[in-house]
């Protein structure tokens, strides 16, 4: 069991929440992919893995799996104004249903980028799934068709969510203690 660790402040997301709310997600995507002849769902690493491994035990229409890495925060708490594609995913998207897996969205530019970069790629349709959504910290006009929660204007971690690197195994999702900056 995990105790809770000394560098988060306050538990914003307990682990039952978290259970809870993705297999609503999940009935959600049976609901509208339900006539999906070619689903696929790709999740950004290494944030999205834990909520798509939830979320996909609950999912329980045909759909296939891929994975894209983009680079956004080089491991500080700040957005760097960029996006960088580090390694692209392995499945041809032409013509199918295609559902981005993200943990989090903060200025918006990592799915502007991945949004764009993807379209280019002719897919049936696209959209977003987000797990939070931290809509105060916006830029663009990005916004997500499926969100879990509404995420207050903190640095968080756990669940994937992670501060250089570190945290993402937690299995809830809490406010970093800035104690602990560096
Ligand atoms: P955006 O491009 O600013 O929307 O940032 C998206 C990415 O930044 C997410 O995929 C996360 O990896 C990371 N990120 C944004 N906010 C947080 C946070 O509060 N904690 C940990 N990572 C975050
Ligand atoms: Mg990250």
């Amino acid at each position: 069991m995990h105790k809770i660790s000394p560098m988060v402040e306050r538990v914003l997301y307990t682990q039952e929440q978290l259970e809870t709310r993705i297999a609503q997600l999940a009935e959600l995507i049976n609901r509208d992919y339900k006539k999906s002849k070619d689903l696929i769902l790709v999740g950004l690493m290494k944030g999205s893995l834990p909520f798509m491994m939830q979320l996909i035990k609950f999912v329980d229409i045909d759909c296939r799996l891929d994975f894209l890495t983009v680079s956004s925060y080089n491991g500080k708490t700040h957005s760097s104004g960029s996006a960088k594609i580090i390694l692209d995913m392995a499945q041809d998207i032409e013509n199918k249903d295609v559902l981005i897996i993200e943990e989090i969205i903060d200025s918006g530019i990592t799915l502007a980028r991945v949004k764009e970069l993807l379209s280019s790629r002719k897919p049936n349709s696209l959209k977003i799934m987000t797990l939070l959504d931290k809509k105060a910290n916006r830029i663009n006009d990005l916004e997500p068709d499926y969100s879990g929660f509404e995420c207050e204007d903190e640095f968080v971690v756990g669940f994937g969510l992670d501060y250089d690197e570190k945290l993402r195994n937690l299995p809830y999702i809490g406010v970093f203690n800035k104690k602990y900056l560096d």
